[in-house]
């Protein structure tokens, strides 16, 4: 990231000024650094006895906390001021607020200036959908703190451990889930994390088919990915085996007009879970023999007896699974070409006759 994409405004400003310097050419001494300038808020933001009177009579706390500022990413290039415009000022321009909702309201477009690609996603997202009418969705400073902001992912199960803060009943049933078990294992970068699934600023209704339609790909992503999936000798057909199938086919079909929750066909979820998804032969999986036709009948009721036999699973027909199958496309394997090849010589045969009867 370069300085100037995030200051835009830098360039402009050296501009204006070196025009607007008395001596022509000659810029303004340089401001302070960032981090000078912290030292000098922290001079009185350090101070624990520092505070705010808010109108409804509550108060608030000014302090800010010198390490965990001095620990965060943004320490030494970003000013206390470029978040804060307007407070290098001292003593400050008088303010009052109603509350500290108020208070704390106008602070929080701070990192729009900088960060406006997360920001334009986090506006299509269900969490602003629920913030911008009041409710208790997340804003940018309840998932990165203001202050104490370090690089988001790392170590990855720090993913989880934010959202978890709000949606702890998802996050326990993840956790004992094969996937959550690998975050927590020697090997997490391999599993997938909440963001993984939901993105984490333009997250969308996962209610939605849009949404249900494209998991697919998201679990294929992995489970196709051949080096990713070798060390748990984990077949990577899983996905082209789905596409090639009924379901699949229907998916990738309905995907790109996909609207409203009404399901259509079955995606990787609806036979293994989500956030409970198991080894496929653990007790109380979903797509395990004995639990099978239960899961096939959440959308074909009448199913019955050797239902799922009707389906050819994850596996590739060969003589030894499905011979039948595996015989009769061996076979048009054979007849089509020949039936075709067949048609072709009898054209060229007539083409040829007709020329050298002329
Ligand atoms: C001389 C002491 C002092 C210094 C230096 C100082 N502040 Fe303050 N600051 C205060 C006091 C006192 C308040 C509370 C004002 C009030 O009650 O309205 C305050 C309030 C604030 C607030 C709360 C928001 C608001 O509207 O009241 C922010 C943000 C802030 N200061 C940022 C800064 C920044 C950034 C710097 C450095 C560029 C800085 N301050 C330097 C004393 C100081
Ligand atoms: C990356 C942007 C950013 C930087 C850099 C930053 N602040 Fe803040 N600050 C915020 C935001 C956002 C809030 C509102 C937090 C909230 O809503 O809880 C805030 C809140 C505050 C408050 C109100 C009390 C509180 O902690 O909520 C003070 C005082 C303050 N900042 C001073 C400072 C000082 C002094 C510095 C530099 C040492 C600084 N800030 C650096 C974004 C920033
Ligand atoms: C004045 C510009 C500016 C503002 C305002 C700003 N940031 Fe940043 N932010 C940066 C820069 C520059 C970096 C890159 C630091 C680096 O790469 O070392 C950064 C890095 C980050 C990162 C880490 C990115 C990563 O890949 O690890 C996060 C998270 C972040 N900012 C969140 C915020 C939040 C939350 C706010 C508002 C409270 C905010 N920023 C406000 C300039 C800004
Ligand atoms: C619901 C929690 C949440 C909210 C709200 C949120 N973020 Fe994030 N953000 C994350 C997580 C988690 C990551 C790390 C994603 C990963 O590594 O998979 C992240 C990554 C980032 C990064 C670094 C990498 C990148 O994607 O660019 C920046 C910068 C950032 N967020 C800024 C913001 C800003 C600005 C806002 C407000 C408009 C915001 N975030 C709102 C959770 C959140
Ligand atoms: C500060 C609390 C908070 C945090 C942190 C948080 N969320 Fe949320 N989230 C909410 C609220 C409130 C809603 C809207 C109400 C609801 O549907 O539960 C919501 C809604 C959602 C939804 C839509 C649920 C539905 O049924 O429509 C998803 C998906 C989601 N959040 C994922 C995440 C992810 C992923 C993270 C971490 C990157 C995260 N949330 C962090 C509070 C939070
Ligand atoms: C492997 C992909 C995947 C991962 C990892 C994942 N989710 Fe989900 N999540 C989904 C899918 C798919 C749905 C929609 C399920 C449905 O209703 O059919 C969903 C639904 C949700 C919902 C709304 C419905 C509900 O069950 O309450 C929330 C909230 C949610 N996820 C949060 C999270 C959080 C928090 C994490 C991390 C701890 C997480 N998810 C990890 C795929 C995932
Ligand atoms: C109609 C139900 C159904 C759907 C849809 C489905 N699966 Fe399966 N899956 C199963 C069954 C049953 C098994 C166990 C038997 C087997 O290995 O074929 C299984 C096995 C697996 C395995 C274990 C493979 C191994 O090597 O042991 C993985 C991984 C898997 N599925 C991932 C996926 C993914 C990813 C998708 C979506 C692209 C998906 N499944 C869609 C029913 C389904
Ligand atoms: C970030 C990569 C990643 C994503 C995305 C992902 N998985 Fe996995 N998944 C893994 C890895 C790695 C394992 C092996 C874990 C182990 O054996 O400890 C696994 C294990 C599984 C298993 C257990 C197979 C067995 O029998 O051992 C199933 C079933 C499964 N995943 C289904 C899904 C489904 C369905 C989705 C999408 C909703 C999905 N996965 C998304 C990486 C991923
Ligand atoms: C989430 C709902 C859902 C689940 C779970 C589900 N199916 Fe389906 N299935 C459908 C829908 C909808 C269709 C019709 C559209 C299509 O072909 O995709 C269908 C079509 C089929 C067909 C094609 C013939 C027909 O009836 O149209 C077979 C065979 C089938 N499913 C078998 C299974 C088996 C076996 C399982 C369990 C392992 C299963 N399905 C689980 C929704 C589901």
């Amino acid at each position: 990231m370069s300085l100037l994409q995030h200051r835009p405004w830098l360039a402009t400003g050296l501009l204006a000024a070196m025009f607007a310097a008395p001596s022509y050419g000659l810029p303004e001494p340089p401001k302070e650094s960032p981090a000078e300038e912290a030292e000098g808020c922290l001079g009185c933001h350090e101070d624990p006895s520092i505070e705010v009177a808010f109108a409804d009579g509550t108060r608030r706390t000014l302090q800010v906390d010198r390490n965990a500022f001095a620990q965060s990413v943004h320490f030494g290039k970003v000013a206390c001021s470029e978040c804060h415009p307007g407070f290098q000022e001292i003593p400050h321009p008088e303010r009052r607020y109603a509350s500290e909702d108020e208070f704390r309201a106008g602070m929080r477009q701070a990192c729009q200036t900088c960060h406006f690609q997360d920001y334009s996603r986090y506006m299509d997202g269900v969490h602003h959908a629920v913030a911008k009418e009041g409710g208790a969705a997340p804003t940018c400073v309840d998932c990165h703190d203001a202050h104490a902001v370090t690089p988001p992912g790392k170590p990855r199960s720090r993913v989880s451990d934010t959202c978890s803060t709000c949606h702890s009943d998802v996050a326990e049933t993840y956790a004992s889930s094969v996937h959550g078990r690998l975050l927590a294992g020697p090997r997490p970068d391999d599993a997938p994390v909440c963001t993984d699934c939901h993105r984490s600023h333009d997250i969308q209704d996962p209610k939605s088919q849009a949404f249900l339609l494209r998991t697919p790909e998201t679990c294929g992503g992995c489970h196709s990915d051949n080096q990713r999936m070798k060390p748990y000798g984990l077949s990577t057909k899983v996905m082209s085996t789905y596409l090639a199938d009924f379901h699949g086919m229907t998916a990738s079909l309905a995907a790109p007009h996909a609207e409203g929750s009404t399901r259509v066909t079955a995606v990787c979820v609806d036979c293994h879970g989500v956030h409970d998804i198991t080894k496929v032969d653990e007790p109380g999986s979903k797509v395990m023999k004995e639990n099978l036709l239960k899961t096939c009948q959440q959308c074909h009721p009448d199913a019955a007896g050797d239902f799922p036999a009707a389906w050819l699973s994850h596996f590739e027909p060969s003589l030894e699974r499905a011979p039948l199958v595996y015989l009769t496309r061996q076979f048009y394997v054979i007849f089509i070409p020949f039936v075709i090849g067949g048609l072709v010589l009898q054209i060229l045969l007539h083409f040829w006759r007709v020329v050298v009867n002329r």
